[in-house]
C-alpha cells in the first residue's frame, strides 16, 4: 500500500515571535548574550505605526521580538497577561494557502486568513491557526521573496560586533499545556497537521519526589519539526508545569531546543557571556560513563560546564538547559549536540527535575 501523502509538508521552523515588554532591550540580550545578528526591523522609521519588530538570526534560526507601541493592543495584553513569551512559532511551507486550508478543514481555528504581502523584494504569503493557548502557528511560503525578512520589514545591521556561538538550527518546541490536555493537543497535531507520535513519557518515567509531568513528542512527516506536548502530574509537591502555568496564566511555548555542532564550546561562550545553565550536583559525573558508555568528548569539560550526556539505541546526545529567560518562570532554552540519538534524554530527567526542583523552591513554588 502507498505511503499516505503528507497533507502539510513542512520545510522546517521558519521563525519564532515573542511579544516582549521592551524589544529593544531584548534584542540586545540576544546579540550580546546569545550571538544573534541583527538583520532586519519594523517599526515606526519604516511605516510600522503600532510596534517594533527586531529580526535576528544565527544559522537556520530567525527570531522576532516584537513589542507594542500602544497601550492597548493584542501585543500589550499578550505581554501583560503572560509576561514574555512565545507568540507564533512559525513554519516553513511552499504554499500558504494549501497549508491553512487543509489544517482549517480538518478543525484549526483561523488565526488569519491567507495573504500575499508584497514588495519590491517579491511576494510572501502567510496564513495562521491557533495551536495551545494563544500561540499559533503562521505558515510562511517565501519562495518568491529575496528580502531580509518579509515586507514591511527593512534589514537592519547590529550596531555593535557579533560573536556566534555556534547555535545552528531548532531541534524541537516544546509546549505546556493545562491538566489533562496533552491528549487533546496530541490529537491536534495529529489529526489538524498531520504529525506522528514519536515517544511516550509517563509520570512513571519522570516523576522526582515532587515535581512531576507526562509528556508526548509529535513530529512531522519528514521529522523536521518536533513539538513535544506536556501536562501537569500529581507528585507530592507543585509540579514543574503548574509553576509555568500559574505564571504564564495558561498554556504556552516552555523551552526552544537549538542544536549545536560543539556543544562544549557553545556553552563555554554562552556561560562567559552570562547565561545561566541549571546544575547538576557532581554525583552525575561520578558514573556518568557507566551509564552511557564509551563517548567521544572528554568528561572534565563536561563536567566543568555542567552539560548533561543521555544515550539511546542509535546514538547518543549532549544537552543542557538555561534557567527562565524572564524574570516570571516560564520560557527557556536547551542547547542540544545529537550525535546519533534521536530522543530526548530521558536518562537525564531526574537530575534534571531535581534541579528545577530546586530552583521552584528557592522561587518559593514548590
Ligand atoms: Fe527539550
Amino acid at each position: 500500500m502507498a505511503e499516505p501523502t503528507d497533507f502539510l509538508p513542512l520545510n522546517g521552523t521558519d521563525y519564532i515571535e515573542f511579544y516582549v515588554g521592551n524589544a529593544k532591550q531584548s534584542a540586545y540580550f540576544y546579540q550580546g548574550a546569545f550571538g544573534f545578528e541583527l538583520v532586519a526591523y519594523a517599526g515606526p522609521e519604516t511605516g510600522v505605526r503600532d510596534r517594533a519588530s527586531y529580526v535576528l538570526q544565527q544559522g537556520k534560526i530567525r527570531l522576532v521580538l516584537t513589542t507594542s507601541l500602544l497601550p492597548d493592543s493584542p501585543i500589550s495584553e499578550h505581554v501583560r497577561l503572560h509576561g514574555d513569551g512565545v507568540k507564533v512559532m512559525a513554519l516553513w511551507v511552499d504554499d500558504a494557502y494549501k497549508s491553512y486550508e487543509e489544517t482549517t478543514k480538518r478543525g484549526a481555528r483561523s488565526a488569519g486568513e491567507p495573504q500575499t504581502l508584497t514588495d519590491e523584494f517579491g511576494e510572501v504569503r502567510i496564513s495562521s491557526i491557533y495551536t495551545y493557548g494563544e500561540t499559533i502557528h503562521t505558515f510562511v511560503e517565501r519562495k518568491n521573496y529575496t528580502g531580509a525578512f518579509m515586507p514591511g520589514y527593512k534589514p537592519r545591521k547590529s550596531t555593535a560586533p557579533v560573536a556566534p556561538v555556534g547555535l545552528k538550527h531548532v531541534d524541537h518546541c516544546v509546549g505546556n499545556v493545562g491538566w489533562g490536555e496533552m491528549n487533546t493537543w496530541v490529537d491536534f497535531y495529529a489529526k489538524v497537521m498531520g504529525f506522528q507520535l514519536l515517544l511516550t513519557f509517563d509520570d512513571e518515567d519522570i516523576s522526582t519526589e515532587y515535581s512531576a509531568l507526562m509528556s508526548k513528542v509529535m513530529s512531522n512527516g519528514n521529522g523536521y519539526v518536533k513539538f513535544p506536548i506536556n501536562e501537569p502530574a500529581e507528585g507530592k509537591k507543585k509540579s514543574q508545569i503548574e509553576e509555568y502555568l500559574d505564571y504564564y496564566h495558561g498554556p504556552g511555548v516552555q523551552h526552544i531546543a537549538i542544536a549545536t555542532d560543539d556543544i562544549v564550546s557553545t556553552v563555554g561562550e554562552l556561560r562567559r557571556r552570562g547565561v545561566e545553565f541549571l546544575s547538576v550536583p557532581a554525583s552525575y559525573y561520578a558514573d556518568l560513563l557507566d551509564r552511557v558508555g564509551h563517548i567521544d568528548e572528554d568528561l572534565k569539560p563536561l563536567q566543568d560546564l555542567n552539560i548533561l550526556v543521555d544515550r539511546d539505541n542509535e546514538g547518543y546526545l549532549l544537552q543542557i538547559f538555561t534557567k527562565p529567560v524572564e524574570d516570571r518562570p516560564t520560557v527557556f532554552y536547551e542547547i542540544i549536540q545529537r550525535k546519533g540519538a534521536k530522543s530526548f534524554g530521558k536518562g537525564n530527567f531526574k537530575a534534571l527535575f531535581e534541579s528545577i526542583e530546586r530552583e521552584q523552591a528557592l522561587r518559593g513554588n514548590l
